[in-house]
């Protein structure tokens, strides 16, 4: 069942949101510089999160131990924070939060390019999980059906060349991280629910520079390309209203 959120569920995840994103940006601007683990970014984070009444979603979650997923080069999701892994100017870097307020979550991640533009398909490849996102958002609309939400996001990646993973999806959220529906990047239009106002779905493309298939490491969380390809996830937690999508992860205050 696709919950509907009711008025006040929704002025919880968007002030979720609205508290969320600075931290994300900030996070990503400012403290993932060149020389930086991806621990102390985990540890920035919790403090910012615990600052604004936060709680993260990810800690506790089958025994993960962090709260956020920090995913470096051909790591797409779930990379495990670590005071080893230190960043390196190029290095293309996807940071992961899903946080609640008040009992409700907001869940997003940024990709960018440590250090600045380095090498040309790296932020092509960045630039084009971005434009699937927001592809997909624009078909989140009454009427529609969920997988033309899906459809969107696979055709816009792969008219790139790039491509999508299928181990992982984005997915409903409320008072849970993860609520049905199930969102793929990837398959035809015209299938599954017709999206109402009052869904809330967390959007998040996975794509490749080269094979999208993926393997998980043996900590069981990291999940890497096979062939090792570069990778970029971007993701946003997004409402349906009667005049179209709003974007509970982009409120910069
Ligand atoms: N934010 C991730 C998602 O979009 C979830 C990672 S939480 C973890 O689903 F516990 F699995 F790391
Ligand atoms: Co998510």
């Amino acid at each position: 069942m696709i919950v509907i959120k009711n008025k006040s569920a929704l002025v919880k995840m968007r002030q979720a949101g609205a508290l969320l994103s600075p931290i994300i940006e900030k996070a990503c601007k400012e403290i993932a510089l060149p020389g930086v683990s991806t621990a102390h970014i985990d540890a920035w984070i919790e403090k910012e999160l615990a600052r604004v009444d936060m709680s993260s979603k990810a800690k506790g979650y089958k025994g993960y131990r962090h709260v956020s997923c920090i995913s470096v080069n051909d790591v797409v999701v779930h990379g495990v924070p670590s005071k080893e892994m230190i960043l390196k100017k190029g290095d293309v870097v996807t940071i992961d939060v899903c946080a609640s307020w008040k009992g409700y979550c907001a869940d997003m991640a940024r990709c960018f390019i440590v250090g600045g533009v380095q090498e040309k398909k790296a932020s092509e490849l960045i630039s084009v999980a971005q434009s699937a996102l927001d592809i997909g958002i624009e078909k989140m609309v009454p009427g529609n059906h969920l997988s033309d939400i899906s459809a969107a996001i696979q055709q816009e990646v792969e008219h790139y060349g790039f491509g999508v993973v299928r181990d992982f999806a984005g997915h409903g959220i409320g008072k849970r991280m993860h609520e049905e529906p199930e969102v793929v990047n990837y398959g035809k239009p015209g299938k599954g629910p017709v999206l109402l106002p009052g869904m809330v779905f967390a959007l998040e493309p996975m794509i490749t520079l080269g094979d999208y298939k993926i393997e998980i490491d043996r900590d069981g969380w990291t999940a890497r390309t096979v062939d090792r390809s570069l990778t970029a996830h971007v993701e946003d937690t997004v409402v349906i209203t009667e005049q179209g999508p709003q974007i509970l992860t982009r409120i910069v205050e």
